[in-house]
């Protein structure tokens, strides 16, 4: 039998067998008083341990080990992996948006705010520089192009 059971110092769980005499040696000395060597009642007295039989359940092995120091241990290694775990998620989170703020959204608004001043005839306003070489400054790049050459068109008509 396995289980949990309730003592004053706490949940323990214990582990129960029957202790069975299922070996006939064992009656050489268990059986009866008269019967195990005398050597043996000599030193042990004739008083326990005798009178069993083949397949008789003679007794019980039990070991019993307290719960609650290995539960409270358990339990403070989970929060503190759980707590690890949310401030990881968090700082990689404010990173990251902090990362996509930094590298996209900000350069990103900035040449939105260019492209409406020169689709507003603002043929001044200044040119854009990310000073990347990534996909938005690639992106400035052909800005800036298109700004000169709508600029030259511009010219061409006003002549
Ligand atoms: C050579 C003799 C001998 C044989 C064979 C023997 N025992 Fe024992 N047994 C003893 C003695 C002597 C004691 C008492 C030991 C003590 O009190 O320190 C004892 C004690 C025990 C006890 C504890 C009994 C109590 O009330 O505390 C159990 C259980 C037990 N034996 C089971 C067995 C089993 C099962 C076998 C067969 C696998 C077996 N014995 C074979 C001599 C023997």
């Amino acid at each position: 039998m396995i289980g949990e059971r309730d003592t004053p110092t706490g949940t323990s769980l214990y582990i129960a067998r029957p202790l069975r005499i299922s070996n006939p040696a064992c009656l050489t000395c268990h059986s009866s008083v008269e019967v195990a060597p005398k050597t043996l009642v000599d030193r042990y007295g004739p008083a326990n341990g005798f009178g069993w039989n083949l397949n008789e359940v003679v007794g019980a092995q039990i070991v019993s080990v307290p719960m609650d120091v290995p539960l409270q241990r358990a339990s403070r290694s989970f929060n503190v992996f759980m707590t690890a775990q949310v401030a990881v998620f968090v700082a990689v989170g404010v990173v990251l948006n902090l990362m996509i703020w930094l590298v996209i959204v900000r350069p990103v608004t900035r040449l939105s705010s260019l492209a409406d001043r020169v689709s507003q005839g603002e043929m001044e306003a200044p040119e854009f520089d990310s000073g990347s070489k990534d996909e938005i400054g690639n992106l400035a790049a052909s800005f800036n192009r298109m700004r000169t050459s709508v600029v030259q068109a511009m010219r061409m008509l006003d002549n």
